[in-house]
């Protein structure tokens, strides 16, 4: 056992200035009413998020509700969905009655295989989903852009799962905005956080007003507020999706310093690879991502063999006081996912990739002689 101090996986960045956010709304009922924080924070997300329409959510998985409850499903409509993600992003559209359609990851970003996702289109493929793993874009803008060109082309809805992707670009373009939906998470997991809460994006192709009813449970409590209408009614299937006055205090604080935060987590996202990318080739391992991908430094893993391996070095850094973590399962493998689902493609590599993450710690809390410490343990364990 180690007697350095302990590195935990994630922390909650110390935020004095949210304290003040929260006691300006102390007692004062109209701020919460008029929904005063959350505007401000959509205002400082423009920076981020110029283009179409952005929803202030209580998570992306509110977010994914949003676009589910906003699309037109007929009975019998499929919608394309990786198998490689967080469970979240489906129970929205089974919940509306949709066939979820699983497509494996591809072994190069874990994002879902669009030569499959391709594979998948039939006539009654309504949706597609797409997810960027860890803050990296899933395939190329080429790519990308295709997928999107050819989903327009059969007017098929694309989602863009950019949960763990805030800062993350590519070409210019935030990821998240690619699609005709995107969501990002603020959930306390990510480095910008409102503890919960997310972001709902919405392409400017699309009818704002409707999306707007679903967000307000389905009424057109939006005009009510302009004061265009008397009463505001029930129009629609929705919820009450919008993120409250609390987090987004919190999340308005966080907004403050999110350059410099993604700042010190790409910082450390290139010291691991300075310290571990050779090691892991010589070894035949692989580190996540790679130098040459794009990323926001969300995540940073380390990819080993198998479940022996993954199980063993896990319990190896926890012995030297380091936490890590795996991370998600394969949906299409899973009890609802065998009972729902249909699948396309083939699965051997997504099925072993739950068991070949190792997530490293990368959080505001460390500075360089963490990461170095982190990397000299991993590579102890191949050595001694
Ligand atoms: C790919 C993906 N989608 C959706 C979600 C759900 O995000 P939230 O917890 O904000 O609902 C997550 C959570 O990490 C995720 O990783």
């Amino acid at each position: 056992m180690s007697s350095t101090p302990r590195i935990p996986f994630q922390i909650f960045r110390p935020n004095n200035s949210y304290q003040s956010a929260v006691e300006k709304l102390n007692g004062q009922y109209e701020h919460f009413r008029t929904n005063v924080v959350q505007k401000g924070c959509i205002e400082k997300l423009k920076r981020w998020y110029p283009n179409g329409k952005a929803y202030l959510t209580q998570s992306a998985t509110a977010g994914l509700m949003m676009a589910a409850d906003s699309i037109e499903f007929a009975p019998g409509d499929e919608i394309i969905v990786p198998s490689f993600t967080f469970v979240s992003a489906l129970n929205p559209f089974v919940r509306r009655g949709v066939q979820v359609v699983f497509v494996p990851a591809n072994k190069k970003t874990f994002g879902p295989d669009l030569d499959y996702v391709q594979q998948a289109i039939t006539s009654r493929t309504k949706a597609i989903m797409i997810m960027h793993y860890g803050g990296v874009p899933c395939a190329s803008h080429q790519e990308i852009t295709a997928l999107s060109d050819l989903a327009r082309a059969r007017r098929i809805v694309l989602i863009e799962d950019a949960a763990t992707c805030f800062g993350s670009m590519i070409e210019g373009k935030p990821l998240g905005s690619m699609g005709d939906y995107g969501v990002i998470s603020f959930d306390i997991t990510k480095h910008i956080t409102s503890i919960n809460g997310g972001l709902c994006l919405v392409s400017s192709e699309h009818d704002d007003s409707n999306v707007a009813q679903v967000y307000h449970n389905g009424t057109n409590r939006k005009d009510f507020e302009r004061g265009s209408v008397d009463f505001y009614d029930w129009h629609t299937l929705g919820s009450k999706y919008a993120m409250n006055a609390l987090s987004a205090s919190i999340l308005l604080a966080q907004l403050e310093s999110a350059a410099e935060v993604l700042g010190h987590h790409l910082k450390l996202s290139k010291l691991y690879i300075d310290h571990l990318e050779d090691f892991a080739q010589q070894i035949a391992r692989q580190v996540y991502p790679r130098k040459e991908m794009l990323s926001n430094g969300h995540l940073f893993a380390w990819i080993v063999d198998d479940a022996e391996e993954q199980k063993a070095l896990i319990q190896f850094l926890g012995d030297h006081g380091i936490e890590c973590h795996s991370h998600y399962r394969a949906l299409h493998a899973s009890p609802m996912g065998l009972s729902i689902g249909k699948k396309i493609g083939d699965f051997t590599f997504t099925e072993q990739l739950p068991f070949r993450i190792v997530r490293l710690p990368i959080h505001t809390g460390l500075d360089s002689a963490d990461i170095i410490r982190i990397a000299s343990v991993i590579k102890s364990f191949y050595l001694n």
